[in-house]
């Protein structure tokens, strides 16, 4: 069982500054155009999950503001990143959003051929070029690409720090799990008219979440439920990292809305209960209670339904949502059988 997630002061205390966040910060093109060249360009960024090209030759290509960004799988199982602009004249490589190469991608303006690690292998007439044959000496011009929790990370610094290095405590906490070996069920994207960064700061906090997600329990009392088994804001644990990372955790991991006004458990958690061969009603006016019944039962039954991971994984993952936000761009929250992801990108009009 991992110290490193049972430690869960083991990420640094820090100040908070509390200076106010200009509007234009939302608005400005200004402001847009510093954070494309100040950290767009520079920080690590998440655009794939290596299960999605499980070949050799397979790829993905994915939007960052105005880039496109195509991901390659190699024959040595690693990923190559490049930019998806043709050598020649600029011309996009690929127009979808994955595909398999067989042997080259194909230019469709003037037929230049790249192999999968992004070499120029055919140029027609080549013997006509005065610097000489463009074959073996052209490349796509590639970028950082690093793997890690089965996630493709991409970076447009050359000089950029290690994966590692970026992903600070993250980085240890995610590898004490299993989680590069899960598999994406369901994937959705969606255009929204605001800027980027309005969708992260919803996802950075628990404060509304009794007021937003109170209309799905109606019935209940919020300040009954409290004890550790809801997402209210003052049971969740806020941490950040010196990376500018962002941690919280939640005990229980379950909305509010845990019982009625009589302290029956209710839906989600009553099925969950019964799942684990737990009577909800045994837990009647004691919701909080049922953390830890929820946690030992899991212990107990988990391997012998199936669940093998369970021995790797510390018993607050069983029923508590651990949720991060990557700076800049990345939302995830982790329990023990899986997790959703949420990730905001600049629109691609930007320019
Ligand atoms: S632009 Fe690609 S071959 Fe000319």
């Amino acid at each position: 069982m991992s110290e490193q997630l049972r430690n869960l002061d083991r990420w640094p205390e820090q100040e908070t500054r509390g200076h106010r966040i200009p509007g234009s910060r939302y608005t400005a093109k200004e402001f847009m155009n510093q954070e494309w060249e100040g950290m767009w360009t520079k920080v690590w960024l998440l655009l794939g999950r290596e299960a999605e090209l499980p070949n050799p030759g397979d790829w993905q290509m994915e939007e960052v503001g105005p880039e496109e960004i195509l991901m390659v799988r190699q024959k040595d199982g690693s990923v190559k990143a490049f930019y998806n602009v043709c050598q020649h004249r600029g011309n996009p490589l690929v127009s979808e959003s994955k595909g398999t190469v067989l042997r080259r991608f194909v230019c469709k303006y003037h037929s230049w051929a790249f192999t999968p690690d992004g070499t120029l292998n055919f140029a027609p007439d080549k013997e006509d070029f005065p610097e000489g044959n463009p074959c073996g000496k052209v490349r796509l011009q590639e970028l950082s690409c690093e793997t890690f929790a089965g996630f493709i990370f991409v970076n447009m610094d050359p000089h950029c720090q290690s994966l590692q290095s970026y992903l600070g405590p993250i980085w240890d906490d995610w590898a004490a799990r299993d989680i590069h070996t899960w598999r994406r069920t369901m994937a959705n994207t969606m255009w929204l008219p605001c800027n980027w960064k309005i969708v992260l700061d919803n996802f950075n906090e628990s404060y509304h979440v009794p007021t937003v997600h109170q209309g799905a329990t109606p019935d209940t009392d919020r300040k009954a439920i409290r004890g550790h088994i809801d997402t209210y804001f003052k049971e969740t644990q806020f941490d950040l990292s010196d990376e500018g990372h962002n941690r919280m955790v939640m005990k229980g991991g379950f909305s509010v809305g845990s019982t009625d006004a009589e302290g029956n458990i209710l839906e989600p958690l009553a099925s969950q209960l019964r799942y684990w061969e737990i009577d909800p009603e045994a837990f009647k006016g004691r919701p909080e209670a049922t953390r830890e019944a929820l946690q030992q039962a899991k212990r107990r039954l988990g391997p012998e339904r199936g669940y093998t991971h369970y021995d790797r994984i510390p018993d607050e993952q069983f029923t508590d949502a651990f949720h991060y936000t990557l700076f800049p761009n990345f939302a995830v929250s982790v329990w023990s059988d899986g997790f959703h992801f949420l990730r905001a990108r600049p629109h691609r009009s930007y320019s």
